[in-house]
């Protein structure tokens, strides 16, 4: 009993110093706070993991509508309105403005293109939002089919029509209707 006494006794002595090293280590000043700040260890793996995890478990496999010519080029005026200032339009050289200044940086779409990723899985991201980075969650702004077109644009990104196309040059951009 006295042996197994020790044994608790040891195992909440060391339960309250990570409690407590972890309320000093926040109070000290030196969690990163500052989006500008660089990330704590395993601060990337460790959000990516938990948000594959989620995505595996929750995005749908199959969109309800087809990438057709019509669906594509709504998904890119969609695209230019929500999503061009941060991601960027297809040849253009440098980030957009405000998007230098973000952390984590919000990939520039067309560059690196997300075609290889399942169309679902980008849906999954423009409706929920990728929690802790600057990626909105359009569930509340975007209509659930709107929301299907710019996925099927990101997945068809290598192969658009000229329609599309035309929408996604930075003259054509400005001048989309709100
Ligand atoms: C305010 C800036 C902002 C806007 C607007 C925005 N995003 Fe994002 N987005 C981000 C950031 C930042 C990330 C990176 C998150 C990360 O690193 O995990 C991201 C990530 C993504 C990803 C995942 C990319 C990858 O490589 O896995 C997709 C897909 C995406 N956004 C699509 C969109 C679409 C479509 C829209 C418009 C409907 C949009 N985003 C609007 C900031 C934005």
């Amino acid at each position: 009993m006295k042996r197994f006494m020790t044994f608790l006794f040891g195992i909440i002595f060391c339960l309250a110093a990570i409690a407590v090293g972890g309320y000093l280590y926040v109070r000290s000043g030196h969690m990163p706070v500052a989006t500008s700040a660089p990330p704590m260890p395993f601060e990337k793996r460790i959000a990516g993991m938990a948000l594959n995890a989620k995505i595996q478990a929750e995005a749908p496999k199959d969109a309800p509508i087809q990438p057709d010519e019509p669906n594509l080029t709504a998904g890119a005026q969609i695209y230019a309105v929500n999503c061009a200032f941060c991601h960027g339009l297809p040849n253009q050289t440098a980030a957009p403005t405000a998007a230098k200044g973000m952390f984590p940086v919000p990939p520039q779409l067309f560059e690196h293109t997300v075609t290889d990723d399942p169309v679902g899985e980008t849906y999954w991201k423009v409706a929920n939002g990728i929690r802790l980075t600057g990626m909105p969650s359009f569930s509340k702004s975007l209509s659930d089919t709107q929301m299907w077109q710019v996925s099927l644009l990101m997945a068809h990104a290598d192969k658009l029509p000229d329609q599309a196309k035309a929408v996604l040059t930075p003259n054509a951009a400005a001048t989309v209707k709100k």
